[in-house]
């Protein structure tokens, strides 16, 4: 749980945007590292952005989310994790997931769908283009990064295996290896791990299938070779190493709102109006810098996917 939260610890949004509009502008002129520190220390009751800037490379600067800010280093992205089929200790991770293989690789398509289908990754990678999206990662547990995916939306697979007018729901399985993944005998969750979405947030061009980072193929630890990415929801619906995608009439069970449904809900979007029932989720602690910044109402995003949700009381845990 999460050491309480000193007010003096959050940067303000104002404060974070004014710094934003600074991150922003020194991208836009493609400033490196070197001209950056030239402009000077930021005054003492500067505001903190996202990411320290001091430590911000040409390349993550040339990249930005669409708040200006640039992404975490795959050093940071790739050794904190969380990955429970290896450790539940996110630094842990990387170095256990080494013995996965994920190489060779099928992820299969079906339920009720008009061509389902087994896709080989070689033949993902090469019929979809690959694109990059710079998005946020909101950890339920509080804490966030900036990732730059490559990857293809999820609704041009789902196009193509041509979902049938019943199909209501798409669950996601990952790859299950007892012999090289010790979380897995943990038998406070029901494993293989299993996420959904409701097929309108699936069919979302913002919802990502992703096979990349920084323009390498997905690392294990972050869900190689291929893993899920609904950027304004909290992390745990983005799974892992998928192996197998079902279309379904009823709403589909998963490994969180199996194991604790009181805390995590099935649609678990970024909202800082809720609470976990154990901690906060006003703010969230940044990767890579020492300080906090308010979390926002779908991590950012309400502007693109606000429409999936009108009508329901968002401060209900579904
Ligand atoms: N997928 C699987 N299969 N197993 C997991 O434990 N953890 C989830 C999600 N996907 C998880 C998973 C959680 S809680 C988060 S925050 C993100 O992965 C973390 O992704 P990252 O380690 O690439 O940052």
């Amino acid at each position: 749980m999460p050491t309480p939260i000193r007010s003096s610890e959050i940067t303000s949004h104002s404060h974070y945007l004014t710094r934003r509009d600074f991150i922003k502008t020194a991208g836009l002129l493609s400033i490196g590292s070197a001209v950056l520190a030239a402009c000077g220390t930021p005054p003492t009751d500067a505001p903190q952005p996202r990411t320290q800037l001091a430590e911000a490379t040409p390349t993550q600067i040339a990249k930005l989310d669409n708040f200006g800010t640039p992404p975490n280093t795959l050093e940071q992205i790739s050794n904190y994790n969380n990955f429970f089929e290896f450790s539940t200790d996110k630094e842990e991770v990387a170095q256990l997931a080494q013995a996965f293989v994920t190489n060779p690789w099928q992820v299969e398509v079906g339920g009720l769908v008009n061509n389902p289908g087994t896709f080989g990754l070689e033949d993902l990678l090469n019929d979809y283009d690959q694109e990059e999206r710079i998005y946020r990662l909101r950890c339920v547990e509080g804490w966030t990064m900036v990732i730059p995916w490559d990857g293809f939306p999820l609704h041009k697979l789902l196009s193509k295996v041509d979902p049938k007018s019943e199909a209501k729901y798409v669950k996601f399985i990952t790859a299950m290896d007892r012999d090289v993944m010790p979380g897995t005998k943990s038998i406070f969750y029901q494993w293989p791990y299993q996420e959904a979405l409701r097929i309108d947030e699936a069919m979302h061009d913002l919802t990502l299938l992703a096979t990349g980072i920084y323009g390498q193929p997905l690392l294990p630890q972050n869900g190689a070779p291929i893993r899920l990415v609904v950027p304004w929801k909290y992390g745990y619906k983005s799974i892992k190493s998928i192996v197998k995608i079902e279309l379904t009439a009823e709403k589909p069970k998963t490994l969180w709102t199996t194991a604790a449904p009181d805390e995590y809900g099935f649609f678990a979007n970024v909202n800082p109006e809720v609470n976990h029932p154990r901690w906060t989720q006003t703010s969230e602690r940044v990767i890579g810098s020492l300080g906090r910044v308010p979390t926002v109402k779908f991590n950012g995003y309400e502007e693109e996917v606000g429409a999936l949700y009108a009508g329901m009381d968002l401060t209900v845990n579904y």
